[in-house]
C-alpha cells in the first residue's frame, strides 16, 4: 500500500490543546510525532506503533506530565547554551561570539513532490528568535518499508562566520519503555561485526569512530535498540526494536542518553571530534542521514525492512543482477604475470563465473607494487608483470568469454611512490612530526579539489582507456593518522570535507557510469554504511573467509544489509569442507578466490555444479525475503539456519550449518521454517550435494504444506557428517507422497555407532 499526498503545506497538522500542533511522520506501521508547543518548541512526543487515529497523538502528555526543568529533554533538536542541561544536538558560536542557541518553530511542509512513489518528505523549519540562524529538520518516510530517514540542514545570515561545534543528524526521544537494550557491532580486521548487547543505564553510552577513513574498523555505525527486553536470538519475531544506522563513511558519533526521567535520548551524527565547522552566511551545512526502521515483530521484520528499502531506494541496481566472479587475491597475492592471469581467466571460465577480478599488484614501475610497501598511487600497468597492458588482459578475457574487473585503491598512497614524490602536498600528514603508517601507506587529501580530480580521473580513465573493464573493486586500507591538510584553510574541516570529497567523486562517477558494478572494500568491512552504499552495488564484508567465521560475520551484516550486496567468496581458508564454504558463500553474492587448477576432479565438478545451481537460486537469494530460523548467536546453539523466500512464496532456499563440533552436535529436531505460504504445498529437495555423497541421507520430500513446515518444522539432519545442508523449496501440486523421507535409519546407526565407540 502507498499513500498519496500531493504537494501541500501543513496538511498533516493535528490540532491539540493550547494551540499546539502535531506533525505525524508516518509509515505503514510507525509514527514519529513532533509536537509544536504553544511556545513554538518542537518536541518528539511519540515514536512507536502508528495509532489508528492521528488525532489521538494530541492527547499524549509530554514526558508523561513530568517536569524536566527545561522543557528540552524531548526536544526534536536540542539546542545548547541557553537552558539545556543534557547532551545537545547542536552547539554553535555565533558570529559575534555568543555561544547560545534557541530554536523555535516557524512552519513545516509535507510533500511527495520529487519523491519516489510511497515516499513522504516532511521538513520542519526552526529559527533562533534572536539570531538569523535556521535549522531545518528533514524526515523522509518510506511508507511501505517502515524506514525513516532523517537529516538536518543548518544555515544563517549573520555578519561573519558561525562556528558549528556539534551538528547532529537526528535527535530522537523514547518515553514509552521501562528499559532499553543496545546491541552494537565491534571488531577489528578479520573480526568484523561482533555483536554485544548492553542494558542502557543512566548517563550516556557513546558509539563512535575517530579513524577518518576505514572508519568502521573497530565499531560499525549500525545498532539495534530493543525496548523493554533484551534481543532474544531464539525468537526473531518478537520484540519492539529500532534498528538504526548513520549513512556516513567517516567519523560518526551515536549517543544514547538515559535522562533523569528514565527516558532515552538518541543523538546521531558526524563526530564533532576535531571537527568544528566554520559556516559562512547563506552556506548550507547538510548533515548525513540517520536512518532507522522500527519493528514491533522483532529483528526479522526489521532486517527485511532494510533489505527491501535498500534494494529499492539505496543500493545501485538493487533490484537487478550481479556478476559471479573469480578473484585472484588469495590465489596469487602480488605474484602474477600475464601467463598466470590468462590461465586464471581460463580457470574462471571453466568454473563458470561471469567475471575475472584482478586484485592488487598490477601497477607501479619506478616502485613496483610487489608487496604492500610500494607503488600505491602510481596507476600505470607494471611493465614486467603486464608488458602488454590492461587491454591485453581485457582482450584475452573477451576471447575466453569472461568479463574483466580490476582493483583500485585510489584514495591512498605509499611513501614509496612517484605520486608521493610529485605531490607531497596531496598527502594527509601533519608538519613537524614523523609520518605514521597504516599498512605502509598514507591517505590522500580528498578535501582538495585537485586531489578529487586525480582520484576521479584514475577511475574514469580506467573505463575510458579500457572500455572493456566491467567491474571495479574499490579498496581503502588505511585510517587517517596525523590529520592535516596543506590546502584546506580550516584544519578542523578535514574529516568532514574528506568524506564529502569522496562522495563528490563517487557522484561524478555514478553520473557517468550508472550501472557499472563496484565493490566497496576497506581492508575487509571497514566501510560498510549506507552513505557509501549509495554508490556501490556490493560490499566486501571481511578478509576473513573462513567458512565458519563467515557464518557469524554475514549473519551480523544481514541485520542491516541485503544479501544481494554481500560479496561472499569461496577460498581455501578455514577447516571446513569445500561444500560448507560454498554453501556459506551462496547466502549472498557468490564469488571465488582460489586456484581453480588446484581443485581435484570432485572439487571442480562440485564447484561447477554449485555455480549452475546458484543461477537457479540467485533470484530468490538476492531479491527474496530473509528469515533467520536458528541463530548462531543463540547460547549453546549447534547450528545456524536461515531461509530465503521469494515474493510469490513459491520458491525458497534453506541453508543450515553446523557451528559446533562437540560430541553429537547437530540439528537433532525439526526446525520451524518461516516466510512460507501456509496454504501452499512444497517439494523439498536437498541440493548442492558433494559428488559421492551417501545418497541415503539426501532429502527429497514431495508435498509438505507451508503450515506444517512452519508449525512443526523439518529436520535438515545437520551433524558432523553433514555439516551444511541446502534445501530448495518448490511448489508441488501432486498428491502427498514422500518419495524419500529423511533417512532416519542411517542417523540411528550413526548414534548407535557413537554410543558403542564412546561407552
Ligand atoms: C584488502 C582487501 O580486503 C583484500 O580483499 C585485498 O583486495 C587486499 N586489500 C589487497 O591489497
Amino acid at each position: 500500500m502507498v499513500i498519496c499526498i500531493s504537494a501541500t503545506i501543513n496538511n498533516n497538522i493535528v490540532a491539540g490543546q493550547n494551540d499546539t500542533i502535531h506533525i505525524p511522520i508516518v509509515t505503514a506501521n510507525v509514527a514519529l510525532v513532533i509536537r509544536i508547543s504553544s511556545t513554538r518548541d518542537a518536541s518528539v512526543i511519540y515514536l512507536g506503533k502508528r495509532l489508528q487515529n492521528d488525532a489521538d497523538y494530541a492527547s499524549i502528555p509530554i514526558n508523561n506530565g513530568n517536569n524536566d526543568y527545561t522543557g528540552l529533554l524531548s526536544s526534536a533538536y536540542t539546542p545548547s547554551g541557553t537552558r539545556n542541561l543534557l547532551e545537545p544536538a547542536i552547539q554553535v558560536i555565533h558570529a559575534d561570539g555568543n555561544p547560545s542557541l534557541d530554536l523555535k518553530y516557524v512552519r513545516h511542509q509535507q510533500n511527495t513532490t520529487n519523491q519516489p512513489n510511497g515516499v513522504l518528505l516532511t521538513t520542519i523549519y526552526l529559527e533562533d528568535p534572536v539570531y538569523p540562524f535556521q535549522v531545518n529538520l528533514n524526515y523522509k518516510a518510506y511508507y511501505d518499508d517502515n524506514v525513516i530517514e532523517q537529516w538536518t540542514s543548518i544555515k544563517h545570515s549573520e555578519t561573519g562566520v558561525v562556528r558549528l561545534e556539534k551538528y547532529s543528524s537526528a535527535n530522537l526521544y523514547f518515553a514509552s519503555a521501562h528499559s532499553y537494550y543496545l546491541t552494537h557491532f565491534h571488531g577489528d580486521w578479520a573480526q568484523e561485526m561482533k555483536p554485544e548487547q548492553v542494558q542502557l543505564t543512566a548517563g550516556i553510552k557513546v558509539l563512535d569512530t575517530k579513524l577518518g577513513t576505514r572508519a568502521d574498523l573497530f565499531q560499525a555505525p549500525s545498532f539495534l535498540l530493543s525496548l523493554n527486553q533484551p534481543i532474544n536470538h531464539d525468537d526473531e519475531d518478537q520484540g519492539e526494536i529500532l534498528s538504526g544506522t548513520l549513512a556516513w563513511s567517516g567519523n560518526y558519533q551515536l549517543q544514547f542518553e538515559i535522562d533523569p526521567l528514565h527516558n532515552l535520548r538518541l543523538l546521531a551524527g558526524i563526530n564533532p571530534y576535531a571537527s568544528e565547522y566554520s559556516l559562512v552566511a547563506e552556506q548550507e551545512f547538510i548533515t548525513p542521514s540517520f536512518l532507522f526502521t522500527y519493528s514491533f515483530s522483532g529483528l526479522g521484520t526489521a532486517s527485511r525492512n532494510w533489505h527491501r528499502w535498500a534494494r529499492k531506494y539505496r543500493i545501485p541496481q538493487g533490484e537487478n543482477n550481479r556478476l559471479t566472479l573469480l578473484n585472484n587475491w588469495e590465489a596469487t597475492y602480488f605474484d602474477f604475470n600475464e601467463t598466470i592471469l590468462t590461465s586464471l581467466m581460463r580457470d574462471g571460465k571453466r568454473l563458470g563465473v561471469d567475471l575475472f577480478l584482478l586484485d592488487d599488484g598490477w601497477f607501479g614501475n619506478k616502485y613496483p607494487r610487489n608487496n604492500d610497501q610500494a607503488g600505491l598511487g602510481d596507476w600505470q600497468e607494471n611493465i614486467k608483470k603486464l608488458p602488454h597492458g590492461i587491454d591485453y588482459l581485457t582482450n584475452t578475457a573477451e576471447g575466453i568469454g569472461i568479463k574483466f574487473g580490476i582493483w583500485l585503491e585510489p584514495e591512498m598512497v605509499n611513501p614509496k611512490s612517484e605520486l608521493y614524490e610529485n605531490h607531497l602536498d596531496w598527502v594527509i600528514k601533519v608538519p613537524n612530526r614523523p609520518e605514521y603508517y597504516f599498512r605502509n601507506q598514507l591517505v590522500l587529501d580528498l578535501s582538495n579539489l585537485a586531489v578529487q580530480d586525480f582520484v576521479y580521473n584514475t577511475v574514469d580513465s580506467m573505463f575510458t582507456k579500457h572500455p572493456m573493464v566491467a567491474y571495479v573493486k574499490w579498496d581503502c586500507n588505511s585510517v587517517i593518522y596525523n590529520a592535516y591538510s596543506t590546502s584546506n584553510p580550516h584544519q578542523s574541516h578535514l574529516y568532514i570535507d574528506y568524506v564529502r570529497g569522496l562522495y563528490n567523486i563517487l557522484n561524478r562517477l555514478r553520473n557517468k557510469y550508472p550501472t557499472i558494478p563496484m565493490m566497496l572494500c576497506s581492508g575487509g568491512g571497514g566501510r560498510v554504511d549506507y552513505g557509501a552504499l549509495q554508490y556501490f552495488t556490493e560490499f566486501w564484508p571481511s578478509d576473513n573467509t573462513d567458512g565458519l567465521e563467515r557464518v557469524f560475520i554475514q549473519w551480523s551484516y544481514s541485520f542491516f544489509f541485503p544479501a544481494i550486496a554481500s560479496c561472499n567468496h569461496v577460498t581455501t581458508s578455514g577447516e571446513q569442507t569445500l561444500k560448507f564454504r560454498t554453501d556459506v558463500a551462496m547466502m549472498g553474492k557468490l564469488g571465488y578466490d582460489l586456484v581453480v587448477s588446484q581443485l581435484d576432479t570432485d572439487e571442480l565438478l562440485f564447484s561447477q555444479q554449485a555455480l549452475q545451481i546458484y543461477t537457479r537460486l540467485k533470484d530468490t537469494i538476492w531479491h527474496g525475503d530473509l528469515f533467520r530460523c536458528v541463530s548462531p548467536y543463540r547460547l549453546g546453539s549447534d547450528i545456524a539456519s536461515l531461509i530465503y523466500v521469494n515474493e510469490n512464496q513459491d520458491h525458497a532456499v534453506w541453508f543450515t550449518y553446523l557451528i559446533n563440533n562437540r560430541y553429537r552436535a547437530g540439528s537433532s529436531r525439526p526446525i520451524r521454517l518461516k516466510g512460507l505460504d501456509p496454504t501452499k504445498n512444497y517439494r523439498l529437495q536437498e541440493i548442492n550435494i558433494y559428488p559421492g555423497t551417501d545418497n541415503s541421507t539426501i532429502i527429497n520430500v514431495n508435498k509438505l504444506s507451508g503450515d506444517y513446515l512452519m508449525m512443526f518444522g523439518f529436520d535438515p539432519m545437520v551433524h558432523s557428517q553433514r555439516t551444511s545442508v541446502i534445501i530448495e523449496f518448490q511448489l508441488t501440486n501432486g498428491v502427498k507422497t514422500l518419495t524419500c523421507f529423511l533417512n532416519n535409519i542411517s542417523r540411528y546407526f550413526l548414534i548407535v555407532f557413537y554410543v558403542l565407540i564412546f561407552s
